[in-house]
């Protein structure tokens, strides 16, 4: 259950945490402590009535979902892994932008075995989102589900492929693999319990708002 009178918006350490603090300033919150610094999980804030809860990326939709936040910054992959499910989402805020892509050995003829009606070894931590892929290519996939450092599945031939995030691309130039095929564009979502959306309903309200203005072009 949400608690009364006290905003708690939950979010993952790293690139998230950081872009989303100009989003933050923008509604009049500033965290004011440093989860680098410390292994706290609740940060305060200056706003006595809006505090941050620290979970892994992952965790973040359910954590909304079940009321222990009412506010929350997720990525589209961790929505669309998670499903969603009572979860409203009113913006794309455009943050944390990266790609889904499929990568293989460079050696690995992909064009091949993706043609209709084949089959292939797909190793990932997006499962949803890869057996969709490939469902709509018409292509048999087997499934690997890994939790990280995915590159490794294909150099070991463990896996044919893999679908994971790419950013800079370096992870997979690191690891001599090619990237073949964007799924999707990705970038991080606000979701807000929705409960809370009718209880809390002027806070939050203004938070949507405040947001919706700094929303990086
Ligand atoms: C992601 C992804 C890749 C890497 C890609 O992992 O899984 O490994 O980033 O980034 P690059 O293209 O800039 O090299 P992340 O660091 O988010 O951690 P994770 O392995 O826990 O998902």
């Amino acid at each position: 259950m949400t608690t009364p009178g006290m905003i708690t918006l939950a979010l993952s350490k790293g690139r998230i945490f950081e872009e989303t603090l100009p989003l933050l300033a923008a509604a009049g919150i500033e965290v004011t402590e440093d989860p680098e610094k410390s292994r706290k999980l609740i940060l305060s804030t200056n706003r006595p009535d809006v505090r941050v809860v620290l979970v892994r990326a992952t965790d973040v939709p359910t954590y909304v979902q079940h009321g222990g936040a009412d506010i929350g910054v997720a990525g589209k992959d961790t929505l669309i892994e998670h499903g969603g499910d009572n979860l409203y989402q009113p913006l794309d805020l455009n943050i944390a932008k990266c790609r889904m892509s499929v990568a293989v050995r460079a050696d690995f003829d992909y064009a091949a075995a993706v043609k209709q009606g084949s089959r292939i070894r797909v190793a990932t931590k997006y499962t949803t989102i890869a057996s969709e892929h490939f469902a709509n290519k018409g292509v048999h996939v087997d499934l690997i589900k890994l939790y990280g450092s995915m590159e490794l599945a294909p150099l070991i031939g463990v896996a044919d492929a893999i679908v994971d995030l790419v950013s800079t691309g370096n992870t997979l130039k690191a690891n001599h693999l090619v990237e073949v095929e964007e799924i999707m564009q990705i970038s991080s979502r606000l979701v807000v319990n929705q409960a809370s959306l009718k209880l809390k309903r002027e806070a939050i309200r203004k938070v949507i708002q405040a947001f919706e203005s700094a929303i990086p072009a």
